[in-house]
C-alpha cells in the first residue's frame, strides 16, 4: 500500500509543471513510443497536449518543445548548451570529442572547428569561400559524369553515388584529400556510419534504461554499435595516418595541420591531444556526411515526383547564370531554387526529433519552468509539419517559401539547423553543398520516377531520417 501510495504522489508530483501525459513509474513512456517512428508518436501527442509538453523517458525528465518561438529562447540561454545524458551516447562519446562533448571542451572546439571552417572557406564570410566552392562543384561534376557513364534512361539508385561524392568532400574538407571512386574505404565507412546512427536513436531505450544492456536483444545491439564504432574510428586512424605521411600537411589547410599546430602551440594542454584530433575527426565527419547523405537522397526523390518544379528551377538558373557556370554571388538570386531546398528541408526534416539539449539549471521564461536535470527535446518534425504555420503541411510546395516579392523567405518556424550558440556550425557548407548540387544536377538532367506507381517517401528512423533506397531514371535534357 505504502509504495503505491508513493508511486502515486510521484506520479501526481511529475505532473506539476507543464501538461503531459501519464507515465509509468520507471519506464515512463517509453513502452508507447513507436520503435520505428518515435517522432511520430511526439507529434501525436502535440495534438493532445499543446507544443509544449512534459514527457518522461525512462527516468529522465523531458520537456518536449514543439513552438519555434518558445525553442530560439531556450536555446538561446547558456543554461541549456549542455547534452543531456543518454546511455549509448555517453558510451559512446564519452563527453570528448565536440558534438556530445562537456561545455568547458565544447567551447574550446567550437572556436577551434569555427576558424578552421573560415579558413578552408567553409562559411559565409571567409576570403576563401571560392576553394572552397570549386572543391564542391569538382565533387559534383564527377557525380554527374559517373551518372552520365551508366548511361541515360536505366534505373539507377543513386545512393552508393551520393554517398561517394559527400564522403569525399568531407574527406577533401578535412584531410585535404579525396577518395578516389573505387576506393573501399568510402563503402566501409559509410555502411558502419549508418549502422551507428541507425542504433543510436535518440528515443531509443538503451539511452534511458541502461540496465536494458543485460538482456540478449539489447545487449546485441550495444555489440553492433561498438564493432561500428570501432570500424569507423580504424578507417580514420588509417587516413589520419595517411595524411601525416603525405605532403598535404605541407601543402594545404586541412583539419590535422591546424590541430598540430595548436598542438605545438599548447604543448602542456589537455585538449590538444591525439585523442581529441580522432575524436574530432570522428563527430566531425559523422555529422557532416550523415546529414548531407541524406538531404541530397530527399532532394532527388523530391524532385523526381515534381518534374514542375526541376523546370521551374532550370528556368531560374538560365536566367540568373546566363550560360556562365554557378558562382557564389548567384546563391543569393536563386530564390525559387532556395526555396525548394528549404520545402525538402521542411517536409523530410532530417534530424526529426532534433538533437536534444539539457538544463543545467532552472529556466523560468515566458511563464514557463524548466527545472534543472530536464533533457530538452526540440521536436523539429511537429514544428515543421504544424498545419497552424505550414498550411497543409504534407503538400510539397516550394512557394510557400517565397514573399510577396518574389524573393525567398525564411519563417521563424523553419529550424532544420536549430538555433543558439550550438546550432548547426556546417549549416553554410551544407547550403552550398545542397545548391551546388542540385544546380549541376539539373542543368544535366531530368530525373524520373521508375514507373508510374511513383516513390516511397515514408523514410526509416535512426538518429537521421532516412528514404528507403528506390532508383531513380535520368534523362538527358
Ligand atoms: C543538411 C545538413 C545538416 C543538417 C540538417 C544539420 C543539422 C544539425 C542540427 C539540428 C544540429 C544540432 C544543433 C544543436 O544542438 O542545437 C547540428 C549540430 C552539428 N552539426 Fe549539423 N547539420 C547538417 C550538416 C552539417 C555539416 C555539413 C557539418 C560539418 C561541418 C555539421 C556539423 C555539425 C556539428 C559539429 C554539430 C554539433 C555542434 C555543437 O555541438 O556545437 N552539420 N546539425
Amino acid at each position: 500500500m505504502i509504495i503505491v501510495i508513493l508511486l502515486l504522489v510521484k506520479i501526481v508530483l511529475d505532473k506539476k509543471y507543464l501538461p503531459g501525459p501519464w507515465n509509468l513509474p520507471v519506464i515512463g513512456y517509453l513502452h508507447r513510443l513507436d520503435p520505428t517512428a518515435p517522432y511520430l508518436t511526439l507529434t501525436k501527442l502535440v495534438q493532445k497536449y499543446g507544443p509544449i509538453y512534459n514527457i518522461k523517458l525512462g527516468m529522465l525528465n523531458v520537456v518536449v518543445l514543439a513552438d519555434a518561438r518558445i525553442l530560439k529562447k531556450v536555446l538561446a540561454k547558456d543554461e541549456t548548451l549542455e547534452r543531456s545524458p543518454l546511455y549509448l551516447m555517453d558510451s559512446v562519446f564519452e563527453r570528448k570529442g565536440f558534438a556530445h562533448a562537456n561545455i568547458d571542451l565544447w567551447k574550446d572546439q567550437r572556436k577551434f572547428v569555427s576558424n578552421f571552417l573560415r579558413e578552408v572557406g567553409a562559411a559565409r564570410v571567409s576570403p576563401n569561400r571560392k576553394t572552397c566552392e570549386t572543391m564542391i562543384k569538382k565533387h559534383v561534376d564527377e557525380f554527374v559524369q559517373v551518372v552520365k557513364s551508366q548511361g541515360f534512361g536505366k534505373p539507377l539508385g543513386p545512393s552508393e553515388l551520393v554517398t561517394h561524392l559527400i564522403s569525399s568532400t568531407a574527406n577533401s574538407l578535412f584531410l585535404g584529400k579525396p577518395f578516389s571512386l573505387n576506393d573501399k574505404k568510402v563503402t566501409d565507412l559509410a555502411r558502419n556510419i549508418r549502422a551507428f546512427t541507425e542504433l543510436l536513436m535518440f528515443g531509443a531505450p538503451l539511452n534511458f534504461l541502461p540496465f536494458l544492456r543485460f538482456l540478449p536483444q539489447y545487449k546485441k545491439k550495444l555489440t553492433l554499435l561498438k564493432q561500428a564504432v570501432d570500424r569507423v574510428r580504424d578507417i580514420q586512424a588509417q587516413l589520419i595516418h595517411e595524411c601525416e605521411k603525405s605532403t598535404c600537411l605541407d601543402s594545404q589547410s586541412n583539419l590535422v595541420k591546424a590541430f598540430q599546430s595548436q598542438m605545438s602551440e599548447t604543448k602542456s594542454d589537455h585538449i590538444y591531444t591525439l585523442d581529441q584530433l580522432h575524436r574530432l575527426l570522428f563527430d566531425l565527419y559523422i555529422a557532416f556526411t550523415e546529414t548531407t547523405i541524406t538531404s541530397l537522397l530527399w532532394i532527388l526523390l523530391y524532385l523526381a515526383q515534381h518534374v514542375e518544379v526541376q523546370s521551374k528551377i532550370r528556368q531560374e538558373l538560365l536566367w540568373v547564370l546566363q550560360g556562365e557556370s554557378l558562382d557564389l554571388g548567384d546563391f543569393e538570386n536563386l530564390h525559387y531554387t532556395k526555396a525548394a531546398l528549404a520545402e525538402i528541408a521542411r517536409i523530410r526534416t532530417v534530424l526529426p526529433l532534433g538533437v536534444p539539449h539539457y538544463a543545467s539549471e532552472n529556466i523560468y521564461l515566458d511563464g514557463l519552468t524548466i527545472p534543472k536535470g530536464t533533457m530538452i527535446m526540440p521536436l523539429l518534425w511537429a514544428i515543421h509539419m504544424d498545419p497552424k504555420v505550414h498550411k497543409d503541411p504534407e503538400e510539397f510546395r516550394p512557394e510557400r517559401f517565397i514573399d510577396s516579392d518574389g524573393k525567398f523567405s525564411k519563417p521563424e518556424s523553419f529550424l532544420p539547423f536549430q538555433s543558439g550558440k550550438r546550432m548547426c556550425i556546417g549549416e553554410d557548407v551544407a547550403n552550398m553543398v545542397t545548391t551546388i548540387f542540385i544546380a549541376g544536377v539539373l542543368q544535366n538532367f531530368r530525373i524520373e520516377p521508375v514507373n508510374s506507381l511513383g516513390l516511397d517517401f515514408t523514410g526509416s528512423c535512426g538518429a537521421t531520417l532516412n528514404p528507403k533506397p528506390q532508383k531513380l531514371i535520368f534523362t538527358k535534357i
